[in-house]
């Protein structure tokens, strides 16, 4: 599949979940922002409101953003690689990764941010190709087709490791996020 090519389908023919109770997640935030974050799928909340990030993750994805100094309103925009909520919250499998991927590289293409973040094994999978486990990746700068990329844990994991001793994935996010913030600063 070519990056900068157009999706050739309606996106209603590759999403079988979207319908008139299961809305389509596009995106939520600045669309001239520099830093995109890109997420695996909407989950119950972002359904039910239609923007992604909206939920429990969403909460301390915004936390630790705001925490760092990064102003959400104007550097910030958030998507996903699923646009419509899998049954059951499950994860997406690779073929819907792969339908769904034209669209993820339209905003790409349209946003043009100069640093995106992976939120999660889904999206580092999905954009880098790459099975590297994501506690080794996260917090490092790639270079993927010309912008910077960073993958970070994903916030329901963090959720659910609430630790916040040295070297914890929570302490270790916080420092990612600094590391991001550092970065912004330089670009404007
Ligand atoms: N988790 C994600 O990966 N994306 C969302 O939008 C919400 C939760």
């Amino acid at each position: 599949m070519k990056k900068n090519s157009a999706p050739d389908k309606e996106f209603s023919e590759v999403c079988n979940f979207s319908n008139s109770k299961n809305k389509i997640v596009v995106s939520r935030g600045n669309p001239f922002a520099k830093l995109m974050i890109v997420g695996e799928a909407p989950g119950a909340k972002e359904q039910e409101l239609g923007e992604p990030f909206v939920g429990r993750s969403g909460k301390l994805l915004d936390k630790l953003l705001q925490n760092a100094g990064i102003d959400i309103s104007l550097d910030v925009y958030f998507c996903n690689v699923v646009k419509c909520r899998p049954p059951k919250n499950r994860r997406p499998t690779k073929t819907e990764i792969q339908e769904n991927l034209p669209w993820l590289y339209q905003q790409i293409k349209l946003v043009n941010p100069e640093i995106i973040l992976l939120v999660g094994a889904t999206a580092l999978q999905a954009i880098l190709k790459n099975k590297s486990p994501i506690s080794i990746l996260r917090g490092k700068w790639i270079n993927w087709d010309g912008r910077l990329v960073m993958p970070i844990f994903h916030p329901a994991y963090l959720l659910r490791n609430q630790s916040k001793e040295e070297g914890s994935p929570m302490s270790l996010t916080k420092l990612d996020f600094l590391k991001i913030k550092e970065k912004i600063d330089t670009l404007k």
